[in-house]
Formats: structure tokens, sequence, C-alpha cells
């Protein structure tokens, strides 16, 4: 870490924390909730690392006061959370369940109180496991089913949230729950999962336009985003084109991981992705996805290493690691510089058509054990968010409008197919007791969402 003190930041930049319902809220049938898929995937034997569940998770439910309270400690200026689908919908259609809302709305008035903006994610995976029944995100029809619940949670909260994030990272969501089986619904469809993709699309299009009917706050959408490299020195045969297979292969996996849903939602339609059956699209679908949105949202980890594909591979690409960084417990390479590297490549990607960007998540998990005292130190989480915030702060500088940054996570919580042996918290969990400990992140974080910002930059104004 650098002894240099990070640069301030533009005054109005929204500094936050995130988390997800599953991961954090537990009480999975309070107040009518319905099961989703994630209920269903954790409770099947060997799906989960440790074979946990989010069954109490870090018990949020019943904790909430305790857990705004440590937000408000933290000094930050907004909240992400996500609403839970089936505690809106538990057969994930139909009427509002307003026990279930009512959970939201308190939470949102406790924010509000305490100083904190509140943003909503309305899908953070956790889809009713009645419409995973009728075909999933597979199914077109999910898609309206989504822009049917925006509109009962808009209708409910859409005048006290202040930003609005329809899906967090469709990629993901595709490629770990229908293309390789690893997160629920557990699919392992490969390129055959490219519907589930082009449905979420389609139900976040149809869901900007509900929330426009209810809301004048801002609408952004979450993606993840990870820079590609060719790993190694494997790309020694260049053909006519002058590329080589590691080339190509690195440039299949930024179309899957990068373009594919950010190229259609700014209005470039999909980019070519070999493998991909585009079937599921439709005449106007392109129009709906490409409603205009107020902000990208960006969550990101880590580069990603790639390399051709041995003969006969059903995919277009074999990932590899990328040698000579520190790793988190995860095994992520730490390296800030690709999320300079990101911000500034969207930026040259898209130019005037991307909107201003906010970093709805970001950051580290590593294996903090409290001391004898029971105070937990994570220096190597400070020294991650410190280099992260100064890829974020070089961004600005080379032009490009980021207006906020949110740390994953405020608790140690629920890490999906991980269970609880990732803890990703600026406040650690004691998963037997659910005691809160703030580890010394917090008051780093504290330290420095709390200082003085520069001047403001055109659109945190
Ligand atoms: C992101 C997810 C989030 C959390 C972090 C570590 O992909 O959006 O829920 O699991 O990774």
């Amino acid at each position: 870490m650098t002894t240099e003190p990070l640069p301030p930041f533009p005054a109005g930049f929204r500094w936050g924390v995130s988390t997800s319902a599953y991961q954090i809220e537990g009480a999975p049938t309070a107040a009518g909730r319905g099961p989703s898929i994630w209920d269903t995937f954790a409770h099947a034997p060997g799906r989960v690392a440790d074979g946990s569940t989010g069954d109490v998770a870090c018990d949020h439910w019943h904790r909430h006061a305790e857990d705004v309270a440590l937000m408000s400690g933290l000094g930050v200026s907004a909240y992400r959370f996500s609403v839970a689908w089936p505690r809106v919908q538990p057969g994930g259609t139909g009427p509002a369940n307003a026990p279930g809302l009512d959970f939201y709305d308190r939470l949102v008035d406790d924010l509000a109180a305490a100083g904190i903006d509140p943003v909503a994610t309305l899908y953070h995976w956790d889809l009713p496991q009645p419409l995973e029944d009728a075909g999933g995100w597979l199914h077109r029809d999910t898609a309206a089913r989504f822009a049917e619940y925006a509109d009962l949670v808009a209708a409910r909260l859409g005048d006290r949230v202040k930003l609005w994030i329809t899906l967090n990272e469709p990629f993901v969501h595709m490629s770990m729950g229908y293309g390789t089986g690893e997160h629920a619904p557990g699919r392992a469809l490969l390129f055959d999962a490219f519907p589930a993709a082009h449905h979420q699309l389609l139900g976040h299009g149809l869901a900007v336009a509900a929330l426009r009917a209810r809301t004048a706050s801002p609408v952004a959408i979450a993606n993840n985003y990870s820079p590609v490299s060719v790993a190694g020195d494997a790309d020694a045969d260049r053909a006519a084109d002058g590329r080589g297979d590691a080339d190509r292969a690195a440039a299949a996996y930024d179309a899957l991981h990068n373009r594919l849903f950010t190229d259609p939602l700014l209005g470039l339609g999909y980019p070519d992705l070999p493998g991909a059956n585009p079937e599921a699209v439709r005449d106007g679908d392109l129009a709906v996805i490409a409603a205009p949105i107020d902000v990208l949202g960006v969550n990101y980890y880590n580069p990603t290493g790639v390399r051709a594909p041995d003969e006969g591979s059903p995919l277009p690409f074999e990932l590899v690691e990328l040698a000579g960084y520190p790793r988190t417990a995860f095994g992520w390479p730490v390296a800030p510089d690709g999320l300079r590297e990101l911000l500034t490549g969207l930026r040259e990607r898209y130019g005037d058509r991307l909107p201003p960007i906010q970093v709805t998540e970001s950051g580290c998990a590593y294996d903090d054990v409290p001391d004898a005292e029971g105070r937990v130190h994570d220096p190597e989480r400070i020294a991650y968010l410190d280099g992260h915030l100064r890829a974020v702060r070089a961004a600005i500088d080379d032009g490009v409008d980021v207006t906020g940054y949110f740390v994953w996570s405020l608790l140690d919580n629920w890490e999906w197919a991980e269970g609880f042996t990732k803890r990703f918290g600026l406040v650690h969990v004691d998963f037997a007791t659910q005691a809160r400990t703030p580890k010394s992140s917090y008051a780093w974080f504290r330290d420095t969402v709390t200082r003085p910002a520069g001047p403001a930059s055109p659109s945190t104004e």
C-alpha cells in the first residue's frame, strides 16, 4: 500500500455498502415468504461447500435495526440492499404480499432517518421457485413477471428509494446458474443458456418502463465486468487476420462476460458470440432492452486470464490463472489496475452512450479471525480497498464519470456456493452467536468516507 494519502473524491460522491437479501436475511418463511431457487439449491445435498443454507444467514430480518446502526456509524451516504422477490410475490405472480413489503418499507424509513440513501436492487438471483418450475429465465414469460413484480415494489417504495437497480450481475446468474450449474437453479446448459441472458435483459427493459411509470428516481443495472487478457505467450502462430487462437479466445470471452449484457443495453445489439443461438430474440426486443438508464452499476472483483481452447472443447476459450498477483481467500487475483482499465475501457468502448457509472460492488474475502481481545484486524482488506479507490480516482482523472463506490459487503455473509467459508464484510459476524464486530477496515472506511471532499464533478453536483 502506498503511503501517499488517498486523494479526495468529488463532493457529492456516493459512498456505500452493498448486501443482498438471500445472503443476509434468513427467516425464509417469515411473513408469508415463498421458496426461491436458492432455498431449493442450498438444501440439495452437495451444492454448497460447507453444506450450509441461507435459512438464518446473518439473521438480518430480525437484526436490521442493529445493521442500520452499523451503517450509520460507518458514515456512508447510501446502502444497496436487494428486495427478495419471494417475499413480495411468494408464488412469483399475483398481488403483493403486504407483510413482505412491510419489512422493506421499515428498512427504507430507518435508512432515511439515519441520512442514508436507500439503493434497491430488485433481483439478486432469488427467483421464486414456482417461476423456475415453469422454465425460469429460459422462459420468456419470466421477463413479464419480473416487470409486474417491479411495479409492485415501486408502488410501495417508489417515493423513497433514491436509486433503483433492476438486476444484479445477469452474466453471473446466466453463466453459473444456467451455464455451468454451480449456482441456483443448477442447470448446466453451456451456450444453450443464452435465452437466460436474453430474457433477463428483456425483463430489465420492461422493468425500466414499469419503474418510470411509478418513480422519478434514477434507474440502473449492476453488471459484473472483468478485463480479459491472454495468459502466457501461447500465441506464437498468427493466422492470416493477424490474430492468434489465444487472441480470438480472449475476444470471445470478452464478448461473453463484458459485452453480451452491455452492448444491447446501450443500443448496440448483441455482439457476435460463437455458439449462442439467437432464436429467443424477437422483433422489438432490442428496443425494449435499450431503454435509457441513468446509471451503469459496475461490479468488479478481478481480471480473467484466457487461452485458446483445447481441440474439441465445447467452449471457444479456456480460463486460466493469471500469474503474478497476490490472491484473496477466494483465490481471486488482487488487481486494482484492472478496475481503472475496465472503467476507462467502458468509456472508450461506449463513448457518449455510457451513462455515469457507480461501482456497485468492490471487495475481497479473507480469513478474518478475532484476536485474543476479540478485535478483528484485516490489513489486506484495507490495502485492497485503498488500491481500488485509487484506481477509481485515477479513472475519474482520466475523464470517466464515476459517481459512487459501494463496498461488498457490510457484513460477513452467506456466500452462495461457498456457504459461510468466505468473509467479505467490513463487519465480522460470528455465525454461532450473530455477534457483529467491526473490523479495522470498518474504521478505515469510515475515516475515508468522512474526509473532506474535493470539488464536485459535473454529475455529482
Ligand atoms: C458478486 C455477487 C455478490 C457476492 C460477491 C462476492 O458476484 O453479486 O452477491 O457474492 O460476488
